[in-house]
Parts: structure tokens; C-alpha cells; sequence
């Protein structure tokens, strides 16, 4: 009998779509907004109905049975539930009430938009896919699953881990009880050691959204990320990280704070908030000071992870396992080992774990071994399109290198050139991993503002990322440790941070990818052709999008960025395209 897994994630943002087989492979992982172009896509379903049916028939095509697993327990009222986690009022509370009256650190009508669109999509999860599966499959039984949000996003983090056993912490805005929950990870099984919950619950993922909001930035569009970048050029406040402090006390796996409910004691914060017509470097010193508070904070819970678990690696996912800059400090910091972080560990992710706990769950003897996820299991470009561009194309040079790509390429970065690079199957996760990417020469700082200026048009606060060959990457990395998802921020060498100036931020860090031939072998072969004629193992390497879009999903997506920017060339698989007058 031939069954699939299908993962949805339903919350109310970055939902995704993925297919697992019934031998625990994963056939297909995508998140919404690549479909859409829609950054986030803030209430939309991950069963995106016209795309279904190819998606089934693609990766389905015996399906005898369809199990369809989601990233919420459905048993628990919702409204109830995320109102109750962020520590506001009951639901009755609330309708008596009403919610402008409500005491939030976080504006009303964002509050009002979360609670709305994930009530909703809780509700209708999975409708659009009962739909096609009833329309095109209809011999095929259904089953159902729905599974804990923060389970979900362990087992993002354990099953895509290269580990037999781990410790894993998930560490969330919040789920259907609270903010965080621990687990131990042996055999395929997860145990619960702790789950926050109850009113009033602190949430590390909330404090970062307040902290993102204190530096005029908004969370609602996940940039959070500048926090991180801006952070660099700022020193401690010792009244914010005090007030911070005052809210947020770990002990053991518990927080406890002062005021009943956390959004009280967040709301004491708004005295340190950036004024809006203020540039965003005055808010240097708060975003310090609250990456520096958010580190110290995550430190204590996983010491104390780790003297429970008394086990060398941790898996880490939630929201917060995307702040980098702790990341790579986690070892420094804490006595574990081994640190994995899932390709996708926020609420993309949990489509991947969502199908795999429902796959465990029929196979709980898997004897499978366990293995890093290979993270490029997205959408293709459409080869029919590629075929009908080059057919029709009357503008633009297109020479076909199947031999030498790679060569071509290395040299025209060394030249300068900006270059989108499009190959194979698009990464499943925020980062771009070498198949959607747009790269440059490290060496220079001037690369930067030409990418900024041509490209991006993103604030000169955020740097650019490295993609360094394994081999080499000790030579450029204090304390090196693989970072194959770009998951992790390491200081570069003190002498080499002159020799790949376009990728190292003004404290002398790079939030590093790391590039194995087994993990992408054309990537790996293009950074190891720059660095023979160069002698630099790598490339800068950012997002192929430009600001407020997510990453490019077709061709036709592709070729907008490239013919509205001053990107130079593009290369799609053993294409290389460039411009007339480039000539
Ligand atoms: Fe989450």
C-alpha cells in the first residue's frame, strides 16, 4: 500500500507544504511564499489549491493512502489558546473587553491581524487538499493528524539532524500552551522534559519581537534580522539590558517575571523605542543590548538543557533558532558539542516535522540511519519555460556551457560581476544555499554598496554572507564548526578579515555557509574554480530576490530581477545569460 505524508503548516505565517514517502524520504519541502511571491504569506494556506494537483500527481502518482498532518492541535480552541499564551486576557475577557482596550506592547491591529488570520487558518487547514485528493484520487483513504506545534518543530530539528541522539530545545514566540518546550531525542523518540505553559508564560520569541519593534523595525515582516545586523555596531545600555532583566528571570527551564502577564512588563519597554523620523543607528545600542540580553538568556536555559540531558549535541529550532549571531556561539557558551539547526527551524519548518512524526508514528521501528537533510527539495525552474525563452528570446546573450559553467562563471566574478546562480531544486529554509543565489567577489568592500546600490537597496547596516569550502574554512573561522544552512555567525581570522572584506561585518564576524561536494557538488565546484584563480575559497553569497520579496521562484521571477536591477549576469543550470551591453 502506497502511502504519503503530507505536512502542512498552518499557522498563520511562513505556512509550507511537504511530501514524505512511506520510506521516510522527503520528496518535496516548500514554503508558500516562493509559490506566491509573497513574503511570509500572511494568511495563506500551504494547500495551495491550483497548484495541488501537479504537486500530487508529480510526487504521488501510486498513492493508495494520503495521511495529512498538521502543525497545531486542532482539539484546542485557538483563540483561546494564542490569547492565553500571550499572557493577555481569557477569551470571554476578551469579548467583554474588547480588544483596543487591551494593554500590548505590540500595536492593536497586529494583534488583531495574528489572532484572525491563525485562527482561521487552524480552521480551515487542509480543506483545499481533501478537496483535489477527494477529486483526483478518489480510491485513496485520508487519515488525519494533528500534532503539538512545538513537537513539530523538534522533530524538524531531531529527525533532519545527523544525530542518534540529542537534546532539543524549541524556543518560540508561542505555541498552543506556552513560549518553549525541552526534549531528549533517542531512537527516533521524543521525550518531553519540559513545556512552558499557562498565562502569562515568558517568550523569548515575543521579548525579540518587542526588541525588533523597540528599534523601529516590524516583526510582522521578520526583521528581526536587522536587529541582528545593526547590533554590531552598538555597545551595551545597562538601563535597557536591566529592564530587560527585570522581565525575563530563568530558572531552570522556567521564566518567571514580575507582572502576571509577560505583555505587561514588555510594555514597560516602549521608553527605549526609536522615534520613527530617527535614522536607524541610533537604535545601534538597543539592538546590543538586546541580542546580548536574548544570548545571556538562552545560555541559562541551555546550561541547564544540558545538565539535564547530559548529552554533547543539541537540535535547536523555533523562531529563535534563527538568531544566528547566538548561534554560533552556542558552543562557546554552553558545554554541548554538536549544534544542528533545521535548514527551516520556524514555522516552515514544521511541515517537514509535522509529515515525519506522522511517518514515525506508522514506522516506530525505522532503521534507518540518521543523515543531515539535504535542504534542496523545492520547486525546479520549469524546463519548458527555459525552452521557450531561449526559443523566443531577442535581447539577451544566452550561451550554453555545459562544460565549463562553472570556469565561465568564476571568472566573470572575478571580474566583478554580480551574478544570479540558479541550479537545480530551490532550498527549503530563509536562506539562499547556492541554488538561488546571487554571489559576488569577497575580497572587496566595495562589493557591498554595489549590491546595495545596483540590487538589493537594503539598509548598508546588514552584511553579506560567505559560502567558504569546508576544507578551507578553518583557515578563515576562529573555532570553526560546520554551518551548512548558513545557521551559524563565527569570527573571521583577525588576519584574513582584510583578504574577504565584502563578507565580514564590522565586528569581524560572517554568518558562514558551509560547502561540501557531497552536499551541493556544482556550488562546490564553482567556489573551488574562483578559488583557483584567486586563492580565496569563497564567495559572497546572498539572497537571489530583491528587498521585501522572498526568493525567486520561476523563471519569469527570475528574469524580472535580472532585467530591472543591475545584476549582470544570469546562470540558469548550464546557462549563462548576460546583457547586450555587456557585449
Ligand atoms: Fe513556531
Amino acid at each position: 500500500m502506497k502511502k504519503y505524508y503530507i505536512g502542512l503548516s498552518v499557522t498563520y505565517h511562513d505556512s509550507a507544504l511537504a511530501i514524505i514517502d512511506d520510506q521516510g524520504e522527503v520528496l518535496f519541502a516548500e514554503a508558500t511564499e516562493r509559490y506566491l511571491q509573497n513574503k511570509r504569506a500572511l494568511n495563506c494556506e500551504p494547500d495551495q489549491l491550483l497548484r495541488l494537483p501537479e504537486l500530487l500527481n508529480q510526487y504521488c502518482p501510486s498513492a493508495e493512502t494520503f495521511v495529512i498532518a498538521i502543525n497545531w492541535r486542532k482539539k484546542r480552541p485557538l483563540y483561546e489558546a494564542a490569547i492565553s499564551a500571550l499572557g493577555f486576557l481569557s477569551a470571554p475577557g476578551l469579548l467583554k473587553t474588547g480588544i483596543k482596550k487591551l494593554r500590548s506592547p505590540l500595536e492593536n491591529y497586529q494583534l488583531h491581524h495574528m489572532m484572525a488570520c491563525q485562527h482561521s487558518s487552524i480552521e480551515t487547514a487542509a480543506i483545499n487538499l481533501v478537496r483535489i485528493i477527494q477529486e483526483y484520487y478518489p480510491t485513496c483513504a485520508i487519515e488525519f493528524a494533528d500534532y503539538d506545534h512545538h513537537l513539530t518543530h523538534a522533530a524538524t530539528a531531531c529527525y533532519s539532524s545527523p544525530f542518534d541522539e540529542a537534546a532539543c530545545a524549541v524556543i518560540d514566540s508561542f505555541g498552543e500552551n506556552g513560549a518553549m518546550a525541552f526534549y531528549r531525542y533517542k531512537n527516533r523518540k521524543l521525550e518531553c522534559l519540559h513545556e512552558t505553559k499557562g498565562l502569562g508564560t515568558g517568550s523569548l520569541g515575543l521579548c525579540y519581537m518587542k526588541i525588533t519593534e523597540l528599534c523601529g523595525f516590524d516583526w510582522l515582516k521578520g526583521e528581526e534580522w536587522k536587529v541582528m545586523g545593526l547590533a554590531a555596531y552598538g555597545k551595551l545600555n545597562q538601563e535597557f539590558y536591566d529592564a530587560l532583566d527585570a522581565i525575563i528571570t530563568i530558572n531552570g527551564f522556567d521564566c518567571k517575571h514580575p507582572a502576571k502577564h509577560l505583555t505587561e512588563n514588555l510594555a514597560k519597554l516602549d521608553r527605549f523605542k526609536r522615534r520613527k523620523d530617527s535614522p536607524a543607528e541610533q537604535a545601534a545600542d538597543i539592538a546590543y543590548t538586546g541580542q546580548l540580553f536574548f544570548a545571556d538568556t538562552v545560555t541559562k536555559l541551555l546550561r541547564h538543557l544540558h545538565f539535564v540531558s547530559q548529552c554533547d549535541n543539541l537540535a535547536l529550532a523555533g523562531g529563535c533558532a534563527l538568531n544566528s549571531s547566538y548561534n554560533g556561539q552556542i558552543t562557546g557558551r554552553v558545554a554541548f558539542k554538536n549544534v544542528h539547526i533545521p535548514s527551516a527551524p520556524a514555522d516552515d519548518g514544521c511541515a517537514l516535522g509535522a509529515g515525519w512524526l506522522a511517518y514515525h508514528n506508522d514506522h516506530p521501528a525505522n532503521p534507518a540511519p540518521p543523515k543531515l537533510l539535504n535542504p534542496y527539495s523545492g520547486s525546479r525552474i520549469d524546463a519548458d519555460a527555459v525552452k521557450r525563452f531561449i526559443k523566443f528570446n531577442r535581447s539577451l546573450n544566452i550561451q550554453h556551457l555545459p562544460d565549463s559553467i562553472c570556469d565561465a562563471t568564476a571568472e566573470l566574478l572575478t571580474q566583478g560581476r554580480l551574478i544570479g546562480w540558479i541550479q537545480g531544486r530551490a532550498e527549503f529554509g530563509p536562506r539562499a544555499l547556492g541554488n538561488r543565489s546571487i554571489l559576488a567577489d569577497p575580497r572587496h568592500a566595495a562589493v557591498q554598496d554595489h549590491i546595495n546600490e545596483k540590487i538589493k537597496f537594503r539598509e548598508m547596516f546588514r552584511p553579506f554572507a560567505p559560502s567558504v569550502l569546508h576544507e578551507y574554512a578553518d583557515e578563515y573561522f576562529e573555532n570553526y564548526q560546520e554551518s551548512p544552512y548558513m545557521d551559524k555567525t563565527l569570527r573571521i581570522r583577525e588576519d584574513m578579515r582584510e583578504r574577504i572584506a565584502a563578507v565580514c561585518h564590522v565586528d569581524g564576524t560572517g554568518r558562514l555557509q558551509t560547502v561540501k561536494k557531497e552536499w551541493n557538488p556544482r556550488f562546490y565546484d564553482l567556489i573551488a574554480c574562483f578559488h583557483q584563480l584567486t586563492e580565496i575559497p569563497m564567495l559572497l553569497n546572498t539572497s537571489f530576490n530583491v528587498m521585501g520579496k522572498p526568493l525567486i521562484h520561476t523563471l519569469e521571477d527570475a528574469l524580472a530581477v535580472f532585467l530591472t536591477t543591475g545584476l549582470d549576469v544570469l546562470v540558469i543550470d548550464d546557462y549563462l545569460i548576460s546583457k547586450p551591453r555587456d557585449e
